[in-house]
C-alpha cells in the first residue's frame, strides 16, 4: 500500500464521551491508537495482536472487545469506553472492591477485568460465581488464581445493588489484611508500568532476534534499517563500549551476538533499533539482514554432556554444574529395605507468562549520566551489569524500579535493559523498548525440564530408609541461575521427610534450547513431583494410607533435612498434615478420588550465599516516611508487608509510609528470589523502624525528625555450601512447609484443592492467601496443561491459550489454610510464601488421578487425564502430540 495514502487516513470516533480524530496507519490496531495517540493507559498490551489476555478490553458501542485484535479504522463512527470514562461512582466502587477483596496482585490484568465486570453487571445484577468466571474467560490472570477477582466482582455487584460491601483496610500492622499498597490506582490502570511511561522526545526501540537456535552469524547488514524513514539509530555488538557479556553467575550471555560468533538460541539479540515510534522501530528491525551459517543444534541435555558434543557456550563446558549429596549408605539401606520403588520422572519446560512483557526506559541526564527505569527483580544487579556494558561508573547510572506486571523469577536475568540504555546513550534521547509477547517468550529463561531417576526404600512400617536420585536438567543456552536450580532440586530431593541414607546427584546441561533459570519453586517443584510420587508408590506397596505414610516420615525439630542441616525451629509440616486431615478423611469417606502431597521450600537462598536485607527510612518534609529497600515488588505484595512492619514497629499509621525502590541509597541485595524478600528485607525494615521508634519514644515528633535517615543493613552469612564437610551444616535460613489435597469429581475433573501452609507468621493473611491461590493456579497448569514445547529450539506456539495457563472457569474451588509456626530468624516470625504454593501441587494431582483411573503418571503435563481434557486451554498441544 502507498505510504502517503496510509498517512492521510483520518478516523473519527467517540472516546469516553468526547469526539476524537486520529490519523492512524491503515493496519493500526485500536489498542495502539488508544495508548499511543489518545493517551489511554488503562488498556494494557499483554499479547497483541493475539486477543487472548484481555488486558486491552474496551467497550465498543457497549460491546466488550479486545482492542488489539481490531483496527482503528473499524472503530470509525463508534463509541469507545474505557475505565477512564466510567462514572466516578463506578470507578470508586470497582477500585474499592478490588482493593478490599485483595483481587489485585501485579495488577496488569485488572483494568481489563474491571471493565469486563461492568459489562457483565450492566446485564446481570445478580451474577453467580460461575457466571462471573465464565464472563471473564477472555482474561488471563497469572497471579491471583481468580478467586479474589471473583470475590471483587461479587462485591461490585452488591455495591451496584446498593448493598454494603467491605471497605479496604487502610491501616494496620502485622496481621492486618491491609489493602495492597497502591491497589486503588492499580485497579484503575493509573499506576504506571514501564511501558506506560512517556518522555518528551521519546524514541522507541526494537530488537532483532536470531532465527536459529544454533548458527554462526556471518554478517549483520543494518543498512536498509538505517535508511528506513523515522529510524534514528541501529546498534550491534560493535557499538558496545564496555563488557558485552553479562549474567547473574556466569558472564556467558552476550547483550548482542557479534558477527563471526555463534547464535546459541532463538532469543539471542543481534541488533537493536531506535525510531520515532514502535511501529517504525519494529518495521526497521525486520529490515536488518543477517547471513547465517546454520549449524546442528544441541537440543538433548544427555547428548550435550556426552563426550564429543559440540560446545554450546564458549564460556563454559556443556555440563554447567554438578551437585551431590551423600549421607549414610543408600545402596546398603535400599538392599535391606522392606519395600523399594523406582521410576523415572520427567518435567516440562514452562513459560512464566507474566502478563507484562519486558520493558525498559533509559533517559540521558543533564549531568551526563543515565536514568534507567527497569522492571527487573534486582535493580542493583541491573545497574551493575548495564554500567559495565556501557563502560560507565555505576554512580552515573540511576536506576528506578517500576513495580512490574508479574515476574515469577523470569525477570531476574537481564532482558533488554542494556540494549535500551545503549540506544539512549547513542542517540542522546530517551528510549523505551518493550518486547512483543513472542519476543518475550523467546528471550527470557524458563522453568527447567528435569529428568529424575529415583529409587526410594522404606521399612515394613513405611519409614523411609534411603533415597537415591539422579537428575539432569536442560538449562538451555545460558547459565542464568540453572546451576542453582539443579542444586536446589538436589537439596530438596527428599521432600519434607526424614531420610538417613541419601545419594543424590544433579547436573545442569547447556543446550541450544531457550535458556532456563529461576521460576517460582526453583527446582523444588520438580523434585517434589518425583519424591511425592515415590511416597504414593511406597504407600501402595506397603499397604499404608497415603496420609499416614507422610505423617510417619514428616520432619520434626531435631531431624536432619536432605542436605544434612539439623532443623532447629519452625518445622510446620506436621501442623499442615493435621490441618488437611479432616478434609482428607471426608473425601475418603465419600469415595472421592483424592491425592495428597507435602512440600517444603527454602526461604532465603542459603547454600553459603551472603544475603542482605537493607532499608532506609527517611522522614520527608510532608511528614511521610519513605521506606527504601533493595528488593522488587512484582505483585507478591512486598511493599505492603514492609509498610506493615514499619507501622507495627513505629506505631505510626500505615498510610504515612511510602515504599520506594531506586538507587538513591546503596541497597544492593541481589535478586528478589528464594522467597527471601519478606524475610531479609522485612528484618531490615524492622531494624530501621526500631531506630525511628526510639526517637519517637524520646518524645520527638515526626516534624522534629524531617530529613533523618534511619538505616539498617542486615547481613546473613551463616549458611553453608551444599555438600560442605563442616560440623554444623546449615544450608538454609528457613523453610516453608505445606500439605495439599487434590479432590476429583466423579468425572475425574479437579473439583477442589485444599492447601495448608506453614507461613511462620501471616503478616498479611489476605496477601498470603492470594500468593497461595495464585501458585495453585500455576501448579494446576504445570500438572495438567502447560508446556512450552520447542522444535529445533524454537517454541511451537506463542499463543496464550495454547500455552495452557488456566482460565477462571477452569479453576476448582481452592481452600487455603494458613498455619503459623513462627520462624525465629524472620521478622515477627514470618518466612517466605511466594514459591511454596505450587511445590506439592502437581504431585497431589498425580495422586488423585491415580486414585481415579489407576494410572500412575511420570511425566508432566498429565494431559492424557480426564482432568486435563476438561480444561479449556492447551488443546492445540494435545493435537500436535506430546509425550503421553
Ligand atoms: S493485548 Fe489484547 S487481548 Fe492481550
Ligand atoms: S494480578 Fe492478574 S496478572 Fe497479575
Amino acid at each position: 500500500m502507498d505510504e502517503r495514502i496510509i498517512l492521510t487516513l483520518v478516523v473519527e470516533f467517540t472516546l469516553n464521551g468526547s469526539p476524537v480524530r486520529v490519523e492512524p496507519r491503515g493496519d493500526e490496531s485500536l489498542l495502539e491508537t488508544l495508548r499511543e495517540r489518545c493517551g489511554i493507559r488503562s488498556l494494557k498490551d499483554g499479547c497483541s495482536p493475539q486477543g487472548q489476555c484481555g488486558c486491552c478490553l474496551a467497550l465498543i458501542d457497549g460491546h466488550a472487545k479486545v482492542t488489539c485484535a481490531m483496527t482503528t479504522v473499524s472503530a470509525a463512527g463508534r463509541s469507545v469506553l474505557t475505565l477512564e470514562g466510567l462514572s466516578e461512582a463506578d470507578r470508586d466502587l470497582f477500585s474499592r472492591a478490588f482493593a478490599a477483596a485483595a483481587g489485585v496482585q501485579c495488577g496488569f490484568c485488572i483494568p481489563g477485568i474491571a471493565l469486563r465486570a461492568k459489562f457483565l453487571l450492566d446485564r446481570n445484577r445478580h451474577p453467580s460465581r460461575d457466571e462471573i468466571a465464565r464472563a471473564i474467560d477472555v482474561h488471563l490472570c497469572r497471579c491471583t488464581g481468580y478467586k479474589k477477582i471473583v470475590d471483587a466482582i461479587e462485591w461490585m455487584a452488591r455495591g451496584r445493588r446498593g448493598e454494603a460491601i467491605p471497605e479496604p483496610v487502610t491501616d494496620g500492622g502485622v496481621g492486618a489484611r491491609l489493602a495492597r499498597y497502591d491497589a486503588v490506582r492499580t485497579a484503575l490502570g493509573e499506576r504506571p508500568y514501564v511501558d506506560d511511561l512517556d518522555r518528551p522526545g521519546l524514541l522507541h526501540g526494537a530488537v532483532v532476534l536470531s532465527r536459529h537456535a544454533r548458527a554462526r552469524v556471518r554478517r549483520i547488514d543494518t543498512s536498509k534499517a538505517l535508511a528506513h524513514p523515522g529510524v534514528v539509530a541501529v546498534v550491534t555488538a560493535a557499538d558496545v563500549p564496555g563488557e558485552r557479556w553479562y549474567g547473574l553467575i556466569e558472564h556467558d550471555w552476550p547483550g548482542f551476538v557479534a558477527e563471526g560468533e555463534e547464535a546459541r538460541c532463538v532469543g539471542d539479540v543481534l541488533a537493536a533499533v531506535a525510531a520515532v515510534d514502535r511501529h517504525t522501530a519494529r518495521a526497521a528491525a525486520a529490515l536488518v539482514e543477517v547471513d547465517y551459517e546454520v549449524r546442528q543444534a544441541v537440543l538433548d541435555p544427555e547428548a550435550a554432556i556426552a563426550p564429543g558434543a559440540p560446545r554450546v557456550n564458549p564460556k563454559h563446558e556443556n555440563a554447567l554444574s554438578h551437585s551431590a549429596i551423600r549421607r549414610g549408605n543408600a545402596e546398603a539401606a535400599l538392599a535391606a529395605s522392606a519395600h523399594v520403588v523406582r521410576g523415572t520422572w520427567q518435567t516440562q519446560r514452562i513459560e512464566h507468562l507474566y502478563l507484562e512483557p519486558e520493558s525498559a526506559l533509559a533517559e540521558p541526564l543533564a549531568d551526563g549520566g543515565l536514568h534507567l527505569f527497569t522492571q527487573g527483580q534486582g535493580i542493583f544487579d541491573d545497574r551493575r551489569q548495564v554500567a559495565a556494558f556501557l563502560a560507565i561508573p555505576e554512580e552515573h547510572l540511576f536506576v528506578t524500579l517500576v513495580p512490574n506486571g508479574g515476574a515469577f523469577g523470569g525477570k531476574e536475568d537481564m532482558s533488554i535493559q542494556a540494549q535500551t540504555a545503549l540506544l539512549a546513550r547513542v542517540t542522546g534521547r530517551p528510549v523505551k523498548l518493550t518486547l512483543s509477547r513472542e519476543e518475550s517468550i523467546r528471550l527470557h529463561p524458563k522453568r527447567h525440564p528435569i529428568r529424575m531417576e529415583y529409587t526410594v526404600g522404606c521399612d515394613a512400617d513405611g519409614r523411609l530408609t534411603a533415597v537415591k536420585a539422579r537428575m539432569l536438567g536442560d538449562s538451555g543456552a545460558y547459565a542464568s541461575v540453572g546451576a542453582k536450580v539443579l542444586e536446589r532440586a538436589a537439596g530438596h530431593a527428599c521432600g519434607p521427610y526424614r531420610v538417613a541414607n541419601i545419594d543424590v546427584e544433579s547436573i545442569a546441561a547447556y543446550t541450544n534450547n531457550p535458556p532456563c533459570g529461576a521460576m517460582r519453586g526453583f527446582g523444588a517443584n520438580q523434585a517434589h513431583f518425583a519424591m511425592e510420587g515415590c511416597m504414593d508408590l511406597l504407600a501402595n506397596q506397603a499397604g499404608i494410607d497415603r496420609w499416614e505414610i507422610r505423617w510417619r516420615n514428616a520432619l520434626d525439630v531435631g531431624d536432619a533435612f536432605s542436605t544434612g542441616q539439623v532443623l532447629e525451629k519452625s518445622v510446620g509440616i506436621r501442623k499442615t498434615l493435621m490441618a488437611v486431615k479432616p478434609h482428607y478423611d471426608r473425601a475418603r469417606a465419600e469415595g472421592r478420588p483424592v491425592g495428597i502431597a507435602c512440600g517444603l521450600k527454602n526461604s532465603g537462598i542459603g547454600n553459603g550465599a551472603k544475603e542482605w536485607g537493607k532499608a532506609r527510612l527517611v522522614v520527608e518534609p510532608d511528614l511521610t516516611v519513605s521506606v527504601y529497600n533493595g528488593y522488587t515488588e512484582m505483585g507478591q505484595g512486598l511493599l505492603t508487608v514492609l509498610v506493615q512492619f514499619a507501622a507495627e514497629v513505629t506505631g505510626l499509621p500505615a498510610p504515612c509510609f511510602r515504599p520506594k525502590v531506586d538507587s538513591t541509597y546503596q541497597l544492593a541485595c541481589g535478586q528478589t528470589t528464594g522467597s527471601r524478600a519478606t524475610l531479609f528485607g522485612g528484618r531490615a525494615v524492622v531494624s530501621a523502624a526500631e531506630k525511628l521508634r526510639a526517637d519517637l519514644d524520646d518524645g520527638r515528633r515526626l516534624e522534629d525528625l524531617v530529613g533523618r535517615v534511619y538505616a539498617a543493613d542486615v547481613l546473613v552469612d551463616d549458611t553453608t555450601e551444599l555438600g560442605a564437610n563442616v560440623p554444623n551444616i546449615k544450608t538454609h535460613t528457613a523453610f516453608g512447609y505445606a500439605t495439599q489435597l487434590c479432590v476429583l469429581d466423579g468425572e475425574g475433573r479437579v473439583d477442589r484443592m485444599v492447601a495448608a501452609h506453614d507461613v511462620g507468621r501471616a503478616v498479611n493473611p489476605a496477601l498470603c492467601e492470594g500468593q497461595i491461590e495464585g501458585a495453585i493456579h500455576m501448579g494446576l497448569g504445570y500438572a495438567l496443561t502447560e508446556e512450552l514445547e520447542c522444535v529445533n529450539g524454537m517454541p511451537v506456539t506463542f499463543k496464550l491459550r495454547e500455552l495452557g495457563a488456566l482460565r477462571a472457569r477452569d479453576m476448582p474451588e481452592v481452600e487455603v489454610i494458613l498455619v503459623e509456626d513462627p520462624e525465629p530468624e524472620g521478622p515477627f516470625g514470618a518466612k517466605g510464601v511466594g514459591e511454596i504454593g505450587l511445590v506439592p501441587t502437581a504431585a497431589a494431582v498425580a495422586g488423585a488421578l491415580e486414585d481415579f483411573d489407576g494410572v500412575r503418571r511420570y511425566a508432566l503435563p498429565m494431559r492424557d487425564s480426564a482432568a486435563a481434557r476438561a480444561i479449556s486451554v492447551g488443546r492445540m498441544k494435545q493435537a500436535v502430540g506430546g509425550r503421553q
